[in-house]
């Protein structure tokens, strides 16, 4: 399979989910975004090969849709989630899942699955919805966990300023080996400070790609 086996529609109807969320919450939207390009640019520090770079793309632009079916009440709420309303929340991978499965007669799109279903599981076990451990958890979801949660670290939100990099990068460093995948903490660590904002725009080429084949 290649990047220009994948039908051109399907690349339309990603961009319309893409926009559902937008309409739904501009912030997720935005995280969606910026988890995606980074989880690319992991994925390639990590010697992924340009399919599989495509594959972690996606699975990243596409792991939080799920949101857009969390009530507004407990996705915007600027506190704390009480322990039920954070049951809730926890069932949004799979509903991502729900919405992506009619693209899945798509080989490419059958292949984000893993990364998209298991993105918060830890490598400790301790994560959802499988409790799966170390290298039983796919690879795609743990290169987006890292990336989502350095995102997420710092993040500036109306209500809460976002971490330094610096400080967020000490954060995985902790973590590595409990919640994050050690030797993607690694990568992650030595490669995210040399990425450029030219690195950052791998979407926005998308984007042309896809109204250009689209056309
Ligand atoms: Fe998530």
């Amino acid at each position: 399979m290649a990047w220009t086996d994948i039908p051109t529609w399907t690349l339309v109807v990603a961009k319309t989910i893409m926009e559902t969320v937008r309409a739904k919450d501009p912030a997720t939207y935005e995280h969606c975004i910026r988890v995606s390009r980074s989880a690319r640019l992991l994925a390639k520090a990590a010697g992924l090969d340009e399919m599989d770079q495509r594959i972690v793309e996606f699975a990243g632009l596409f792991h939080d849709i799920g949101k857009i079916g969390v009530p507004d009440s407990i996705l915007l709420k600027p506190a704390k989630l009480t322990e039920a309303e954070f049951n809730v929340m926890k069932s949004h991978p799979e509903k991502s899942v729900q919405i992506l499965t009619p693209l899945t007669a798509i080989e490419f799109y059958q292949r984000l699955i893993p990364g998209v279903l298991h993105h918060h599981e830890r490598y400790d076990g301790k994560g959802y919805p499988a409790c799966l451990k170390g290298e039983e958890v796919p690879l795609t979801a743990r290169l987006i966990l890292v990336v989502d949660t350095f995102d997420a670290m710092t993040e500036t939100r109306a209500y809460r300023k976002g971490l330094p990099d610096e400080v967020a990068y000490r954060e995985l460093k902790d973590f590595a080996g409990r919640q994050f995948d050690p030797h993607l903490v690694k990568i992650f660590l030595e490669a995210r400070p040399t990425w450029t904002e030219a690195d950052m725009k791998i979407f926005a080429e998308m984007n042309n790609d896809v109204l250009k084949r689209a056309g």
